[in-house]
This record gives structure tokens, sequence and C-alpha cells, in this order.
């Protein structure tokens, strides 16, 4: 059932601009998209990019399509979907006006719930460092092997710190979903190596076609599925028609990922990017 809260005036959002509200701890972009002068229609969407969290309002844009200011993803702010990326659509509310009073349906919200329990976590072959949630209970002292669940896939990580209570808590780039054990140690230690033969066939084929793409590295992820391969070079067509075929030809999941770019977020975080060109 909806449960309408009044936002403010929506004389104070002219045609073609856009402003921020908090509700229930949560950022709102809101959106007038108009033609000219003329009023036009109100969207509202969670202002933390899916990506990596970035204030979609500072977006350029004009319409309903809006730019992301830190990577420049696209979005529709009245679809909610995601030009580049269509896994990471935006989180949208529903609006109205009445007797002049923008309100939006805080039903979407929900209860906030318990603050976070935050980690800080090194993990992947480029040793990223990102914020993990974890169970309210769970305490994993510095440098604890652990298991995450991520955009990727499950793979390893280390324990660099616990995280206090923040009033702000920054969009988590996936879970913990428990210490690192002896079976999964073994687990890992008899994965059949296919980093080797992957990195070789895809650096065959990007010579081949003469792409002005550097495979850095290629790491394979603990579910035995994903194999992620780290490029030098801007995403391009011809590298997610390569990724297609890789795919076909191998039982494992093929990610090409940007060297300079940390994973996104994973959609069962308490957050907010990766470019997985290619799901399989
Ligand atoms: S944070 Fe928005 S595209 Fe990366």
């Amino acid at each position: 059932m909806a449960n309408w809260i009044p936002l403010g005036n929506a004389y104070e959002i002219s045609p073609g601009t856009r402003k921020a509200y908090t509700v229930k701890g949560t950022e709102i972009a809101v959106f007038h998209v108009a033609d000219g002068d003329q009023p036009g229609t109100f969207y509202a969407i969670d202002n933390a990019c899916p990506h990596q969290g970035a204030s979609l309002i500072e977006g350029e844009g004009c319409g309903t399509e809006v730019t992301c200011p830190l990577h420049d993803w696209n979005f529709d702010v009245a679809t909610g979907e995601c030009h580049d990326f269509p896994d990471f659509a935006l989180t949208r509310f529903d609006l109205k006006v009445e007797t002049g009073v923008l309100m939006v349906d805080g039903a979407a919200f929900g209860d906030p719930g318990p603050p976070a329990n935050l980690f800080l976590v090194r993990y992947g072959a480029m040793g990223w460092v990102d914020h993990f949630s974890a169970e309210p209970e769970d305490d994993y002292p510095h440098r604890t092997a652990v298991l995450l669940e991520t955009s990727r896939g499950e793979e390893v990580g280390e324990i660099l710190s616990a995280v206090g209570q923040m009033e702000k808590p920054p969009t988590a780039a996936g879970s913990i979903v428990r210490e690192f054990t002896p079976t999964d140690q073994s687990a890992l230690t008899s994965q059949e190596d296919v980093t080797a033969r992957v990195f070789q066939d895809c650096q065959t084929l990007i010579q081949e076609r003469g792409m002005p793409t550097e495979i850095i590295d290629c790491e394979q992820l603990f579910d035995q599925q994903t194999v992620v391969l780290y490029y030098l070079g801007s995403r391009m067509p011809a590298l997610e028609i390569l990724a297609q075929e890789l795919n076909a030809n191998y039982t494992w999941r093929i990610v090409f990922h940007p060297v300079d770019e940390a994973p996104a977020a994973s959609s069962c975080s308490s957050g907010g990017g990766g470019c997985g060109c290619n799901e399989k």
C-alpha cells in the first residue's frame, strides 16, 4: 500500500532541472523532464549510481537521459534502464503531485533496519580494497581469509579492518559469506588452473584481429565458473563480440574487466560497478 511522503512544492523544481531529497536515510534525485518551459513529468530515482555510488544528480543529459559523472554510464530516469549494462538498472520511486506538493511513495523505502556491519576487505587479482557487509553478529580479525559474494561471483578476500558505525554508510561492494575454511582451501588448491590457456587464447585472437586492447592478467574465481580477463584499453563492441565467442568455446563464464576500474557493487549487497561485458 502506498504511503505518500511530501517532499516539497513542485514548483521548486523548474522544468528541465532536478533536485535531491533525503527520504528515510536514502538520497533520491527528482528530475523534472519537460519540453521547453512547459510543465513536464517528474521522475524519482536513487541518487547513488548503481555502479559505484556517484551522485547522479550531478550527471549531464537531456530529456530522460542522464550520464553518471564518474564513469559515463548512461541511464534513462523514466524507465530506470542502464543503456551500457542492462543488469545495473536504477532504483525508481513512484511520485505524484497533489495540490502542488510533490510526494513520493515511502512504502518503497522500507525500514532502514539495523546499521550495516561493514568490513574493509582486499580482494581480486588487482588487490582492490572495498567495503563488504556481514551479518550483524559476525566479527572477523585483521587478515582473516573470507569467502565473498561479489557482482562477479564467489571469490576470496582478506579482512583489513572492521568499519565502525557510520551515519551514512558507504555502498558495500558485496557481502562476506563466511570465513574461508580448510575445505575451501583444498577445493581452491585442487581447481584446474585454466588461466594460462584462456589468457593465451585471448591474446592470440586479439592479435589476429588487430584490436587495440592489451590483456594484462587473468584470474579464476573461487566459484570455478568465472574467469576474469583484465585489460588496458577502451571498452568496445569488438571486445563484447570476442567475449561471446570465448563464452561459446569454454564451459566457464569469461568476463572482461578494465584494469583501472573496481568491480561493480553486487545487487545482493547494501548498495551500488564492474563491467562484465558478457554474462553467461
Ligand atoms: S559510478 Fe556511475 S558509472 Fe561508475
